[in-house]
């Protein structure tokens, strides 16, 4: 049940949160909770919910949070509410992620009537993408959307850097930690009657080339009806990065990524990632290009032309509110 004594009815503050948890979570974890306090919604990690071997530190976690607090942000300012937001309200509570007040009374932008419209529509695609280069000038839009949320976009152009890139994602498939594995089988490939988790039908395609730069999230295992494809040639790749390194950085980067993601969704563009060399001590600080001012990689993006790849189910709104 809402709390009903909040000047924002008990249907608006449902749609912000169904807005909130329409974003990217790693492995469909949806590592979130909302608490309701009159004009006022907490957001909280759910710990229960993290990925204890890939992410111990609780990066993508709090990446997914971040992702989930840009749609609300953008969801309240479409509906006509400013929303202020303090990242880590108390120092006491490391899972308190955000407090995102309410309280103001703003109309909304073109532009956030455009990115809150591209919420439903963004989802990751695993598919094959055109041979079709990204124009440079979406490419800065891109790189533009990452810098409002604080974090850095580039995308590796350079054919050298591209080749180190690709290398470093294949040393990272062939690395992967037995207990990471086994973690991932189960969120990955699951049942299509499960409300979290990715499914078997947003796996994508195995590409037919080993040197495809891809994140396979069920590697070696036997999938009823998925096959082999032939991936775009050339693919454009961009990597993420933030300043520092800290938790508060994490959120930023969360709310960069969706941002991105939306702007490329109004774009046309569809992505996904090949982290995993983000997930690799040893090769996670190998990510950033030596060339880029100094930073700390986040994410790495695989950016292009497809055809629409399915959505992935979400737990009921209800579910992930608390009460106060
Ligand atoms: C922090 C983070 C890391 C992710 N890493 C990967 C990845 O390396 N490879 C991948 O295919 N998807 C990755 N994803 C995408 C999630 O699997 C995806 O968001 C989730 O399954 C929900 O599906 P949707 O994005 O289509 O809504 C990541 C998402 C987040 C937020």
């Amino acid at each position: 049940m809402i709390a009903s004594t909040s000047s924002l009815t008990p249907a608006l503050l449902r749609q912000l949160i169904a807005a909130a948890v329409a974003a990217p979570s790693v492995h469909n974890t949806q590592p979130w909770l909302f608490r309701i306090d009159d004009d006022v919604i907490h957001l909280y990690g759910d710990a229960s919910r993290q990925l204890q071997a890939q992410d111990p530190d609780g990066r993508a976690l709090l990446m997914s949070c971040g992702a989930a607090l840009l749609n609300l942000r953008l969801a309240a300012e479409h509906f006509g509410h400013t929303s202020t937001t303090t990242i880590f309200p108390n120092a006491d509570d490391p899972l308190h992620v955000a407090v995102i007040d309410l309280h103001g009374q703003a109309s909304s932008t073109g532009m956030v009537d455009e990115l809150f419209a591209a919420i439903p529509h963004r989802h990751t695609n695993r598919l094959p993408y055109e041979d079709r280069p990204v124009p440079p000038a979406v490419l800065e839009a891109l790189a533009e959307a990452a810098s409002q949320e604080g974090a850095i976009f580039y995308p590796v152009t350079d054919a050298a850097e591209r080749r180190r890139l690709v290398d470093l994602i294949h040393d990272a498939d062939a690395t992967t930690d037995p207990e990471v594995m086994a973690e991932a089988r189960k969120w990955t490939g699951v049942d299509d009657s499960r409300p979290d988790g990715v499914p078997a039908d947003a796996l994508g395609p195995i590409p037919q080339s080993p040197s495809t730069p891809h994140r396979d999230l069920a590697p070696g295992r036997v999938i009823s009806g998925r096959g082999f494809a032939v991936f775009e040639s050339d693919p454009t790749l961009a990597v993420l990065t933030t300043g520092r390194d800290d938790r508060a950085s994490w959120v930023a980067a969360g709310q960069a990524i969706q941002r991105v993601l939306l702007v490329a969704t109004v774009e046309g563009l569809v992505a996904t990632y090949a982290n995993q060399p983000l997930e690799a001590p040893g090769l996670r600080w190998l990510v950033r290009d030596p060339d880029q001012p100094i930073s700390f990689p986040q994410m790495l993006f695989r950016i292009g032309y497809a055809p629409a790849a399915p959505a992935t189910p979400r737990r009921p709104v209800e579910d992930v509110i608390i009460e106060a």
